[in-house]
């Protein structure tokens, strides 16, 4: 099953890892010039305007809000250990990534919206009005996780220019097709492109976000260049990278892991340690750089921010809510 990986990712070598003390200067030197601010979720985003190019937005403002009260995940870690099947499922694929064109990137917003878009990334960032910097946990279904530092803004600012048509009950991504950029989608038998998709009030939920950097910089190919989602209360797979479209749909989807194997994969995939994987436990997980195991949160500790989301939900719809 393609979610195992038989590699030892702790042995990284120490010459691949770049000083966190570096990322840390930048946010004080952030903090002094007043960059930073503590505000309401998702108030405040980086003025485009004056920006010659997205690279210029790095590094972006930090919404105090979304902090975490554990340490960063060492960057090395972030940006070697991914998952990116496109490109095989081995962890030296953060290299094979790198033949990836991202730069123009056109996106396309469709189906039931008032105001369909085809524009380009850099146009997108700039109709928005900028990004921020969130700092998340991420807990893939495979038991390890990480904190880190997200750049993006979030996905409701979209939903409030495409304008969603009162019957859009979910929203659907999909990654880009290219078999030639990409070999893992030479394998035919995964069912490419990758896609996911959430409830539309999944969507307008402000911890919803849509990356385009991490660690205070543009987002490496790896880790889903120039734009992936990311869903923090959510099983990592639900976290789709380097989207080519989003449409708004009245039927469920059905993602890509839900299709290959729906008796371990749901369309839900909210974290829950008290419900296995049918080949292991999700009581706790591995921390990326760190020994040892800690305790695994419900909704990977967002339960705040969405719990309300589900009240009643797995009653009323009689099927799991996570996995
Ligand atoms: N998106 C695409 N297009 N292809 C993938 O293989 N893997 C998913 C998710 N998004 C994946 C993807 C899985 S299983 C996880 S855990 C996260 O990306 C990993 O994100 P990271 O590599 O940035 O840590």
């Amino acid at each position: 099953m393609p979610f195992v990986h038989k590699k030892n990712i702790w042995s990284i070598k120490d010459n691949l890892i770049t000083s966190e003390s570096i990322f840390e200067k930048r946010r004080e030197i952030l903090k002094k010039i007043g960059a930073s601010y503590l505000i309401l979720p998702g108030s405040f985003l980086f003025p485009y305007s004056a920006q010659a190019s997205t690279k210029s937005l790095y590094p972006p403002p930090i919404n105090e809000f979304y902090k975490v009260n554990r340490d960063l995940t060492n960057e090395s870690y972030a940006t070697t250990y991914t998952n990116f099947y496109e490109f095989g499922s081995n962890k030296n694929i953060w290299r094979k990534a790198a033949k990836l064109q991202t730069k123009p990137w056109s996106l396309s917003i469709e189906g039931l919206v008032n105001n369909p878009l085809k524009i380009d990334v850099n146009d997108l960032i700039k109709k928005i009005g900028g990004i921020e910097e969130r700092v998340y946990r991420f807990r893939c279904v495979e038991a390890w996780s990480m904190t880190v530092p997200w750049a993006g803004f979030p996905l409701s600012k979209i939903i409030s220019l495409v304008e969603p048509k009162s019957d859009a009950k979910f929203v659907k991504f999909e990654t880009f097709y290219d078999p030639e950029v990409a070999p893992g989608q030479k394998q035919k038998w995964y069912p490419w492109p990758y896609q996911e998709a959430i409830t539309i009030e999944e969507a307008k939920t402000d911890l919803s976000f849509m990356a385009t950097g991490i660690y205070g910089k543009e987002l490496p190919n790896q880790n889903g260049a120039p734009l992936r989602l990311v869903l923090p209360w959510k099983y990592g797979f639900k976290s789709i990278k380097s989207i080519v479209k989003i449409s708004f749909v009245n039927e469920r989807p059905i993602g890509m892991w839900e299709r290959i194997a729906p008796n371990e994969y749901g369309f839900w995939a909210n974290v829950n340690p008290n419900v296995p994987h049918p080949r292991w436990s999700q009581a706790t997980e591995q921390l990326l750089g760190l020994d040892g195991r800690i305790p695994t949160m419900i909704y990977n500790g967002y339960a705040e921010q969405v719990s309300s989301l589900y009240k009643n939900l797995e009653s009323k719809l009689k099927e799991q809510l996570f996995k």
